[in-house]
């Protein structure tokens, strides 16, 4: 036997990623940019067994669905191949924040899947092609093996499926003094998966070609931003990135908010007037993160809490990068 276990942090996309190239290998038609959290993590053990007659996993004590297994499966198919691991291999994976519902759990759960399989595997890939792995699981976990700001560029239009496309950092953890305050607002799972919803998206929206070219641009600008060290300028991108992406979905059908998350992006907005640096981004679920200057951040954190519906807040530092825990 052969055992490794990895522990990584979601992220949340502040210039967002939606929708994909059409062609094989789960590459982003746009890039984007995303902060690390470090308040939420995914801890996950792989173990090659020689007495195992198929991969198996599980995820938070239970089997995983036959997607999620899939998709492992095809990770530990490349490591294999690229490795002298041949022997298949049980997957036990927790989180500590909820599931499949927007949070980004798929962001740290492939991120924490690639590095401890590559690490149990002996395989010596290298980070670039690690986070290249976890992007084929979902292209969002490409960006969560890296710490403090981190981007994923769009991949060419057509090429190779197995052209290398990692994420790689943009700016240390302390380039931008904020916190994010992640506003649970369900503990249920989302009932469209991010794969299905772009999908439909690239498909249906009359807006996606206007979405693809306006994201390019938010994700430049806000890179020149970051940069700078210009909060405010992040800060709106942010809120302006979100806003066009699910505008874009919801053109498709595809909503994934719901009243607690306009009612939040509101409650966002009245912090503003009222003196504070906080701009509010979601993703493929209900739930509100709002990007906050670390001054603002205990008495944001109070309003939100207070408002009816949310469950609770997480808040995060900007998180460090993926990281093997155990090995043997
Ligand atoms: O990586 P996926 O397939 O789970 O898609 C993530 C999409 C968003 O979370 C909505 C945006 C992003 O860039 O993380």
């Amino acid at each position: 036997m052969s055992t490794a276990v990895a522990v990584a942090h979601p992220n949340v996309a502040l210039a967002k990623y939606w929708g994909k190239r059409a062609r094989p290998g789960n590459f982003p038609a746009v890039p984007s940019l995303s902060v690390t959290l470090d308040g939420m993590s995914t801890r996950t053990r792989v173990t090659f067994d020689a007495s195992l007659a198929k991969d198996e996993m599980v995820l938070g004590g239970r089997t995983a669905s036959e997607s999620d297994h899939a998709r492992a499966s095809m990770i530990l198919d490349r490591i294999r191949r690229a490795s002298k691991e041949k022997r298949f291999a049980r997957i036990e994976s927790s989180n500590d924040f909820p599931t499949a519902s927007g949070l980004a759990s798929s962001a740290s759960g492939y991120a924490a899947l690639a590095l401890a399989a590559s690490t149990a595997a002996k395989a010596e890939l290298g980070i670039d092609v690690v986070s290249d792995l976890a992007r084929r699981g979902s292209a969002s976990a490409a960006r969560s093996l890296f710490g403090g700001f981190v981007e994923l560029a769009s991949g060419a239009p057509e090429g190779d499926e197995n052209e290398v496309l990692p994420a790689h950092q943009v700016a240390a953890e302390s380039a931008l003094d904020v916190r994010v305050l992640a506003c649970v607002v369900t503990e249920a799972s989302k009932t469209s998966s991010s794969r299905d919803g772009m999908a439909k998206t690239a498909k249906e929206s009359p807006y996606f070609s206007a979405w693809i070219d306006a994201e390019h641009r938010f994700f430049e600008e806000m890179k020149r931003a970051l940069a700078a060290g210009d909060l405010a300028t992040v800060g709106e991108l942010t809120e302006k990135s979100t806003l066009a992406m699910h505008a874009c979905a919801m053109s498709a059908g595809v909503v994934y908010m719901r009243g607690i998350t306009l009612e939040l992006f509101d409650v966002v907005r009245e912090l503003r007037k009222s003196g504070a640096q906080a701009w509010g981004t979601s993703d493929a679920g209900p739930h509100v993160k709002v990007l906050v200057a670390s001054k603002d951040a205990l008495r944001s954190r109070a309003v939100l809490e207070a408002v009816p519906g949310v469950l609770r807040v997480i808040e995060s530092k900007p998180g460090g990068p993926a990281r093997v825990v155990e090995q043997g």
